[in-house]
């Protein structure tokens, strides 16, 4: 079968979702709708397109999901991991970009900065996709809206709170709820806020949609009302160095049964995952009845594609 169209997006890549203009967010969820209900109208979306992949850092969901993302597209992927690859040492980022482009139609980078994927992205013609990076983790924060936008239809004046360290999953937050209209509040401790520049790109895109956002120190008074709680591990890869000190730092930052009792009633969970139960998520809260863990991490696979198709596919 050959693929349905859906529209397009205009940026060669995917960087940050501070790249993406209005409505981008609403094509990228149109084509996930219609790719995840038709699996098989898409199986030559990418047909003989092949995708590097290169990971600087573990993964266990962002590198199946883009692997096979594109085998159900019908193309596929080649990995390159961190024993492999110690990026911008054997060689530089431009050498590396220019190399790769004569050889595949895409790279999905998970890297330690920001800056090298950009560097990446500005030296080869093809898309360049961000896998995570110290910055932000944008394919993560649109899985995640996505399957708040299944559950309730529309996330326009719902309200999403972060709790715990602001950071690149919080960002990418941060940049999803501003440009859908959903409001957010990140509850972090002293010295762990989100960035500031985020939240200026966050602030001037609300004023845009009507979301509403707020950085606070508080939980109490941030998950009070909330329809879904969210939390990430309190040390991101690259900083386990700083575990023991961050666990007592972040100690009343845990959200478990108590804290979800402040939110409504039905307000969901969420968590990128890998998660660690007893540090930022107690087990009961995580693997209990409104948890969506995992139907975020099953929907990294739809949205994914959708990016996937959007960027490498045939322009129209
Ligand atoms: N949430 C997420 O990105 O998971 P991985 O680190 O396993 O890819
Ligand atoms: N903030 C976490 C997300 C992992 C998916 C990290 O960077 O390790």
């Amino acid at each position: 079968m050959t693929k349905k169209p859906f529209g397009t997006l205009p940026q060669k890549d995917l960087l940050t979702v501070a790249q993406l203009g209005p409505g981008d967010v609403e094509t990228i969820f149109g084509a996930t709708t219609a790719i995840k209900s038709d699996r098989a109208a898409y199986s030559e979306a990418l047909r003989g397109k092949r995708l590097a992949m290169i990971f600087e850092k573990d993964s266990l969901r962002t590198r199946f999901t883009f692997d096979v993302g594109m085998q159900d597209l019908g193309g596929s992927a080649v990995f390159m991991d961190h024993r492999d690859v110690r990026l911008g040492s054997r060689e530089s980022l431009k050498d590396m970009a220019r190399n790769l482009e004569r050889w595949v139609d895409g790279i999905v980078a998970r890297v330690f900065k920001q800056r090298a994927l950009e560097e990446i992205a500005a030296n080869c013609n093809i898309p360049v996709i961000n896998g995570l990076s110290d910055h932000v983790h944008p394919c993560q924060a649109l899985s995640d809206f996505f399957t708040l936008t299944e559950r309730w239809g529309n996330v326009k004046g719902r309200r999403l709170v972060y709790v715990g360290d602001g950071n690149n999953t919080c960002h990418s937050l941060l940049h999803v709820a501003a440009r859908l209209g959903a409001h957010i509040t990140v509850c972090s401790p002293e010295g762990y806020e989100p960035n500031a520049r985020v939240v200026s790109e966050a602030m001037l895109m609300a004023r845009e949609s009507g979301s509403d956002i707020q950085i606070t120190n508080d939980p109490e008074l941030a998950v009070k009302g909330a329809d879904a709680v969210y939390t990430d591990v309190w040390a991101s890869m690259g900083q386990e160095d700083e575990i023991e000190e961050r666990s007592s730092i972040f100690n009343d930052y845990r959200v478990d049964e108590e804290m979800m009792a402040l939110a409504k009633p039905d307000a969901l969970f969420m968590h990128c995952l890998p998660a660690h139960r007893g540090q930022e998520v107690t087990a009961g809260v995580i693997d209990g009845p409104n948890s969506i863990v995992y139907d975020i991490a099953e929907n990294r696979l739809h949205v994914q594609k959708a990016i996937l198709v959007l960027l490498m596919g045939d322009k129209r």
